[in-house]
């Protein structure tokens, strides 16, 4: 076996260690964002509500409505929920448009909040 020499491995431990902790500094932010995702309460009043409204009720609205449809009334929501849609546009499913249409996907956080409350029925409050 080829023998390190302790400078040598000194040296790399040293890169390794400044590395690593300098990397721990600069996530602190990303660890933040992801620590944040609270899912305590999952319900159409809060948060979907106001997840959809900010991402998706611009184009799904009472005057404008893609496909028929709405993100702006509970009810009118519970369509797309039990045909699978929402489930399958939110999380790019094949066979499904990806929304929202011609944006980034949903923060992970934001489609973490929408499968937990369709796996939980869509409860209103
Ligand atoms: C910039 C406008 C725009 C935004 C924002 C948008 N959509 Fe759409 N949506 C569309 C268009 C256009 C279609 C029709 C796409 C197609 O059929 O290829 C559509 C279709 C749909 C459909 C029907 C899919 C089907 O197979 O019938 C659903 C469900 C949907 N959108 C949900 C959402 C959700 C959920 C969001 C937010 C995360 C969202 N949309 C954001 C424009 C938008």
């Amino acid at each position: 076996m080829k023998k390190v020499p302790i400078a040598g491995a000194a040296i790399i431990l040293a890169f390794l260690v400044s590395v690593f902790s300098s990397c721990a500094f600069n996530s602190e932010e990303d660890l933040y964002g992801i620590v944040e995702c609270d899912i305590s309460i999952v319900t159409w009043e809060n948060p979907i509500k106001e997840i959809l409204a900010k991402n998706c009720v611009p184009c799904h609205n009472v005057d404008l409505h893609y496909n028929g449809v709405r993100h702006d009334i509970y009810e009118l929501e519970l369509i797309v929920v039990n045909d699978g849609r929402l489930n399958g546009v939110v999380n790019h499913l094949p066979g499904y448009p990806q929304m929202p249409y011609q944006l980034p996907q949903l923060p992970e956080c934001e489609r973490l909040l929408i499968n937990i409350w369709i796996e939980q029925g869509a409860p209103e409050n």
